[in-house]
């Protein structure tokens, strides 16, 4: 363990301090400020040449800071000679462009793949992508997690019966078939349409919720539109109980108004994204991702097998 160092950009770092004390490591010690014009300025305190470096930045908001911040760190390191540097990015953000679906648009988790890549990463520890398919825009390792265990453990205490997962939009369907496989439990689809980024409507759900308790899974909330919308056409399809298991908790804007004034009974996400206090509501509980990192971290370390860590969300 000597030879690895675990750094953490100002993003999360209660995470990365639950990382470090699950795997009794003191986290490396790194300078971070700003210039008075904001250029974002590093200093890497602790000697890393030939160490394992481990760098645990979530790309949220203040989403550009939190990026530009990370790739500062890992050109830091890179250049203090660390023999092996991972970004540890629990949310991975700039996911949602991932194709060119209308003309003239980018497709930012590639360019966000390649700026990593060329500041200094040698690999990616990453948890539930926007789509797994971003996996194959870096050409450098990645490894991904899954959060459905975590929330496994977490609702099964809740002995939740009569249950069906539901996916909140079509392109969720395959991750909801894997909870609903590991839940025992039946499946359900909303069919969403999205009118603006901020604003969705919930054309038909496909499956039976009538007297069912739900759990909606996804892998984001950002302004709260799908899950508050498709929450409503589920009580209105009579669905019993509606809770929620979303692995990264952006909730920006008034994301925690809208939870609070919806028909959702609980929203469980994890620690991957920091939750404010003023964004701390009893609808919401926050379970932590801590161990599955410091787990899986250790495992890289010592070039040992990180499926084993979770099911994965395959075909
Ligand atoms: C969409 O494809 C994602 O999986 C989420 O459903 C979406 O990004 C959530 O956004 P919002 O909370 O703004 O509706």
């Amino acid at each position: 363990m000597n030879k690895m160092v675990i750094f953490s950009g100002s993003s999360n770092l209660k995470l990365a301090e639950k990382i470090c004390k699950t795997l009794k490591v003191n986290m490396g010690e790194a300078f971070v400020s700003k210039f008075s014009d904001g250029e974002i300025r590093v200093k890497i305190k602790d000697n890393v040449r030939g160490k394992d470096v481990f760098v645990v930045q979530s790309t949220c908001p203040p989403v550009n800071d939190n990026l530009v911040e990370l790739l500062i760190l890992l050109d830091a390191l890179k250049r203090a000679s660390a023999y092996r540097i991972t970004a540890v990015i629990p949310y991975f953000g700039y996911a949602r462009q991932d194709r060119k679906d209308q003309p003239r648009v980018p497709i930012t988790a590639k360019l966000v793949a390649n700026i990593l890549a060329s500041a200094g990463a040698s690999r990616v520890l990453t948890l539930d992508l926007h789509a797994g398919q971003i996996q194959g825009f870096f050409d450098i390792p990645l490894d991904h997690l899954y959060a459905l265990n975590v929330f496994y453990n977490y609702f099964k205490k809740m002995e939740p019966n009569d249950l069906v997962i539901v996916s909140p939009d079509v392109g969720g369907i395959k991750v909801a078939r894997a909870y609903a496989k590991k839940f025992n439990a039946g499946l359900a689809i909303v069919d969403k349409r999205r009118n603006s980024p901020d604003s969705t409507d919930v054309m038909h759900i496909l499956g039976d919720v009538e007297g069912k308790n739900v759990i909606m899974v996804d892998d984001m909330i950002s302004t709260g539109s799908s899950l508050v919308e498709a929450a409503k056409a589920l009580k209105r399809h009579k669905a019993k109980k509606i809770y929620a298991a979303i692995t990264h908790g952006i909730l920006c804007s008034n994301a925690v108004e809208k939870i609070e004034n919806s028909e959702i009974d609980l929203l469980v996400i994890t620690d991957s994204v920091p939750l404010s206090d003023k964004k701390k509501s009893k609808k919401i509980k926050v379970i932590s991702v801590g161990s599955l990192f410091a787990e899986a971290i250790k495992r890289i370390r010592f070039e040992k097998s990180i499926s084993v860590l979770f099911d994965s969300i395959g075909g």
